[in-house]
């Protein structure tokens, strides 16, 4: 129960920044890129789409930006705004290469949070320039706690980058029913 409870918790907890879809089964298999070339792969993005998850409602402008700090070690500074309140809410997060320095597949941990659980990241496809795809997915007894994101380098990208985008969920078996559009419509243009 304890594996069930710390995922769930946790997503509770980050709120719609790392919302996880909980799912029957195990985490299906899914192909990164080779490679990560992390300098090219810095910097902002913003969230195009996402997996839906409830707490979302009113969550827009959503952002990530990836940094490197002084002691090599890798940020993930994720915000959002409040369509009720207008409030930013963001949380810093560690990205962590699983084996090598060039590896696409990161975990992702938040010191701010009571729990420390190092969440999957994988980048499943990028061209650096203009789109990128992230997976997410924890297995959790017979369930598994799934997550993804589509990220533009621009705030309102041209339809041709969602649809490459949306070719890497297909080559994945990713069904697109479960994304939803993130609004980025009146957004400040200073986020993080
Ligand atoms: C990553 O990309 C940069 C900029 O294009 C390049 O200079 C660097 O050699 C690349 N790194 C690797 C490990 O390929
Ligand atoms: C790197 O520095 C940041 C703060 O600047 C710190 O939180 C983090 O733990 C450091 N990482 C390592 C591996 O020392
Ligand atoms: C991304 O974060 C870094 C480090 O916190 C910051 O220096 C940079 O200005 C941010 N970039 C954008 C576009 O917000």
């Amino acid at each position: 129960m304890f594996f069930f409870w710390v995922p769930l918790t946790l997503c509770l907890m980050v709120g719609s920044i790392n919302a996880l879809l909980p799912t029957f089964g195990a985490c299906p298999d899914v192909k990164t890129i080779e490679k990560l070339n992390v300098t090219m792969y810095l910097g902002k993005w913003y969230e195009a789409e996402r997996y839906f998850s409830i707490s979302d409602f009113g969550a827009k402008c959503g952002t990530f930006n990836y940094s490197k700090e002084e002691n090599g070690s890798l940020k993930l500074l994720s915000s959002q705004i409040s369509s009720l309140t207008g409030v930013e809410s963001s949380i810093v997060g560690r990205a962590r290469p699983i084996e090598r320095a060039d590896d696409p597949k990161f975990t992702v941990s938040y010191p701010s949070l009571p729990i420390q659980y190092p969440m999957p990241h994988w980048v499943l496809g990028t061209d650096y320039d203009t789109y990128a795809v992230l997976w997410s997915c924890s297995n959790v007894g017979i369930f598994s706690m799934r997550s993804a994101w589509i990220l533009t380098r621009e705030r309102q990208p041209p339809v041709p980058v969602l649809e490459q985008a949306y070719k890497i969920l297909d080559k994945n078996q990713i069904s697109r029913a479960y994304f939803s559009r993130t609004d980025q419509k009146n957004c400040p243009t200073v986020t993080n």
